[in-house]
């Protein structure tokens, strides 16, 4: 990491304007996919998350997948807009699938059933935590990256695709690529209503 923790949290920002010059090689982008699945943390330990890294002609064929998708369900005069707002991930060279193992998750609830509602929950704070990870990684790096979720529509096609194990759940999907426009202003609400200190 090239700046401080600080620096690379305040950096990471919704990047839509993506480019396919590789700033970064496919190597170090491995890399901080294997980081971020290593070191993030899950409850009791679960290491519940998985994480699929697609690049190039496998990222277009997800953004592909999406169009096709939301094809079957956009009204035809709503499309372009729709295909417009999908090209522009497809733009990046790269997009990050994350998951979360329904089989590890269900066998907490079976093995700890005091604690049964939680498990859930837990999967899906400790995946955030990895999504976060990574996107903070990649921006450190100098590429922009967005989050986004067309989960459950594109489900069945992504498991085919990439024989997804039927256990993996899809939650988010990470586009990214160069910057080509940074992130807009971004507005704050008040620190004071939303942090509370005492003592
Ligand atoms: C749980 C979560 C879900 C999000 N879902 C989407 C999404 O589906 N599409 C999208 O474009 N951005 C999505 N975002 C990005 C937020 O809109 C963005 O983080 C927020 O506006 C703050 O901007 P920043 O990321 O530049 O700091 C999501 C963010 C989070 C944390």
């Amino acid at each position: 990491m090239s700046r401080s923790f600080f620096e690379a949290v305040k950096n990471r920002r919704t990047v839509y304007a993506l480019g396919k010059n590789k700033v970064v090689s496919k190597d170090r982008i491995r890399e901080i996919a294997e980081f971020a699945v290593l070191n993030s943390p899950s409850a009791f330990n679960s290491q519940s998350g998985r994480v699929v890294v697609l690049f190039d002609a496998e990222s277009s064929r997800f953004w592909n997948i999406a169009r096709e998708a939301l094809r079957k369900i956009v009204p035809p005069e709503a499309f372009a807009k729709t295909e417009e707002k999908i090209a522009s991930f497809d733009a990046g060279y790269g997009t990050v699938l994350f998951f979360e193992d329904q089989s590890v998750v269900e066998g907490l609830m079976t093995g700890f059933p005091l604690y049964r509602d939680n498990f859930p929950v837990w999967s899906l704070e400790s995946n955030g935590m990895m999504q976060f990870t990574v996107w903070s990684a990649l921006e450190d790096e100098g590429l922009g990256a967005s989050l986004q979720h067309y989960n459950p529509l594109v489900d069945e096609d992504v498991r085919k695709a990439w024989q997804i194990p039927e256990t993996w759940k899809l939650l988010a999907e990470m586009p990214f690529g160069s910057v080509v426009a940074a992130a807009g202003e971004k507005e704050y609400q008040p620190v004071d209503s939303r942090l509370k200190v005492f003592g």
